[in-house]
């Protein structure tokens, strides 16, 4: 089976995982943003946080979005530190993150011991303009390295912007990235190697990654979501030209 989906949190599915197992760890963790005041990023849901009033679609809540800023830095620490023991010498981290909590990002990246290597921006055409002020139209994409770069290894080009809009018609997560987007984020994973994605949501790392021929192991707390993705990689796989190896780069 080319993927793998745990069901449960994180940190403790992590902590199982063995040493130099994955090849790149491509995550979208819940940000624990969405707010002016400490007392609204931790009072809200999820759905409170990221769903627009007028908003169409009535999309499940997730967990996990309750830290304060504080303990939000610890827990992005403990997590990247098991994720970089988990992956091999040279392998990457892509982290998602929003531009609050860009900052705290890149310190728990080092801390956990990768070596900050940039920021790449997911950039939204649609957001929403914002009188008196600049629009937020980007989400960034925080990588890093476990070591040095090898580039003989996995010789890819790949772009610091990605402009996609967020799925509309077909979205089932409220934070869904897009699989277009995903999909040329997982080609910094060697061909037939591992993604990692301790948040998995929906889904969308892992479709990327079978529809790149790249292994896949997922972990999420929500059962909803859980089964969600788990639908989403089995549809994948049912198609008729599904193929490990992936189409050429
Ligand atoms: C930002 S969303 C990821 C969305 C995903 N990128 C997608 O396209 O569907 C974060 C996910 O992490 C899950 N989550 C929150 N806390 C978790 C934990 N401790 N362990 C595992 N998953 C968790 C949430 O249920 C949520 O689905």
């Amino acid at each position: 089976m080319p993927y793998t989906l745990h069901r449960g949190d994180a940190l403790t599915v992590l902590s199982d995982l063995p040493d130099n197992s994955v090849d790149a760890l491509i995550t979208d963790p819940p940000y624990n943003s969405g707010g002016r005041t400490s007392g609204e990023r931790t009072g809200r849901t999820a759905r409170a946080k990221y769903t627009a009033a007028d908003a169409e679609h009535h999309l499940a809540n997730f967990p996990g979005e309750n830290r304060d800023q504080r303990s939000y830095g610890f827990w992005l620490t403990l997590l990247l530190t098991e994720s970089y023991r988990a992956t091999v010498e040279s392998g990457t981290a892509l982290i998602f993150t929003d531009w609050r909590q860009l900052p705290t990002t890149t310190d728990a990246l080092q801390a956990a011991g990768w070596t900050w290597r940039g920021i790449a921006s997911w950039h939204k055409p649609v957001s929403r303009p914002q009188k008196g002020r600049l629009k937020q139209s980007c989400e960034y994409i925080v990588w890093g390295t476990k070591g040095p770069v090898d580039a003989n290894r996995n010789p890819v080009y790949l772009p610091g912007l990605y402009t996609a809009s967020q799925p509309r018609k077909d979205r089932v997560h409220i934070t869904q990235k897009p699989v277009e987007v995903m999909q040329d984020l997982v080609k910094i994973c060697p061909p037939a190697g591992t993604v990692l994605d301790p948040f998995a949501g929906s889904g969308s790392t892992g479709v990327a990654a079978l529809r790149e021929g790249r292994q896949f192991i997922g972990i999420e707390l929500s059962d909803h979501y859980a089964d969600i993705a788990e639908q989403r990689m089995e549809r994948e796989l049912t198609q008729d030209d599904f193929d490990l190896a992936g189409p050429e780069e």
